[in-house]
């Protein structure tokens, strides 16, 4: 098992360009974090743990529940500074960077976000593109678009007066979605993007990830807790358990008995998905030997 890299590809944002193209240049992993330790105050979540996210593929991290995915998602995008170690945005320590400039570079989808009390939907997805706003271009036609268009991905159009506060889960879910969308990234990082989702807004939203990454060349990074959609959705899956990885690689080398055993304490049999030929977990029974917190003694 690999962590591989690809080639760059970016977005046609020119506030991205520069650093893009230094990065493809270099060669570099778009995003790297390197001997992480992680912590909240006395709690260790992780210790020298270190992830490189390929260029322009598509990423998902599984892992039990409190293992520390949305810890290490928000120490990539620079929410959580680690205790030691850093987090390398085109090779360079992120925090080397204003913080706008990573905000076009890197955009994240909060397993939990609140939304200003009364807000619309419009004006929440318009947020989004505050990092490329500056003190003489307050608002564009640029801006416009981006909206826009992101609005129709996430299939928000018809919200867009509503109040936030008063959308039900999965419809919020998707005008956050289109906030991360707006703010147009080459790299996203979606922490359970498909949470209070029905089915079919699922795939549809995994679709639409996809696309972004095939057509558009983003690098994408997704926790998803369906082991059978990060099979299916990703190029690259890093398996985390208790603040560690425990495999990374082609879904066909981490999706395996083992690796869920291992990670889950579960077995199962591993079959050929007759849809995509992406393997697909068939659970047999909980073995018990879960261990979901962070880290044994922190936790
Ligand atoms: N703000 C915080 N302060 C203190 N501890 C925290 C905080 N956020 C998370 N934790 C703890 O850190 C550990 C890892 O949490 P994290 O949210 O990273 O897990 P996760 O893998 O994303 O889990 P889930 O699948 O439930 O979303 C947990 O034990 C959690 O209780
Ligand atoms: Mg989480």
């Amino acid at each position: 098992m690999t962590t591989g890299q690809g080639a760059s590809h970016f977005s046609s944002s020119p506030a991205s360009a520069g650093i893009a193209a230094a990065a493809s240049a270099a060669g570099t992993s778009p995003l790297r974090g390197e001997a992480l330790t992680l912590r909240y105050e006395s709690r260790l979540i992780a210790e020298n743990l270190t992830v490189d996210i390929p260029a322009g593929k598509v990423t998902v991290i599984v892992g039990p529940n409190a293992c520390g995915k949305s810890t290490l998602l928000r120490a990539l995008s620079r929410l959580l500074v680690p205790v030691s170690g850093q987090v390398l945005l085109h090779g360079k320590d992120i925090r080397s960077y204003a913080p706008k400039a990573v905000a076009r570079q890197l955009g994240l989808l909060p397993q939990s976000a609140v939304a200003p009390s009364g807000i619309c939907v419009a004006d929440l997805v318009a947020r989004g593109r505050f990092p490329h706003q500056t003190m003489l271009q307050q608002w564009s036609v640029e801006d416009e678009a981006a909206v826009s268009k992101a609005m129709a991905a996430a299939h928000v159009e018809m919200l867009a007066e509503r109040a936030v506060d008063e959308l039900s889960g999965g419809q919020r879910q998707r005008v956050w979605l289109a906030m991360v969308l707006a703010q147009d990234t080459p790299i996203m990082l979606l922490d359970e993007p498909t949470t209070y989702l029905d089915i079919a807004h699922q795939i549809e939203v995994l679709d639409l990830c996809q696309r972004l990454n095939r057509t558009e060349g983003r690098t994408l990074v997704m926790v998803l807790h369906d082991l059978n959609q990060a099979a299916r959705y990703a190029d690259h899956i890093i398996a985390m358990k208790a603040g560690r990885i425990v495999a990374s690689g082609h879904p066909h080398e981490v999706v395996t008995p083992a690796v869920v055993e291992e990670v889950f304490g579960l077995s199962s049999v591993v079959i050929d998905d007759p849809v995509t030929h992406t393997p697909m977990v068939v659970p047999i029974a909980s073995t018990g030997s879960r261990q979901d917190t962070a880290r044994a003694a922190g936790a």
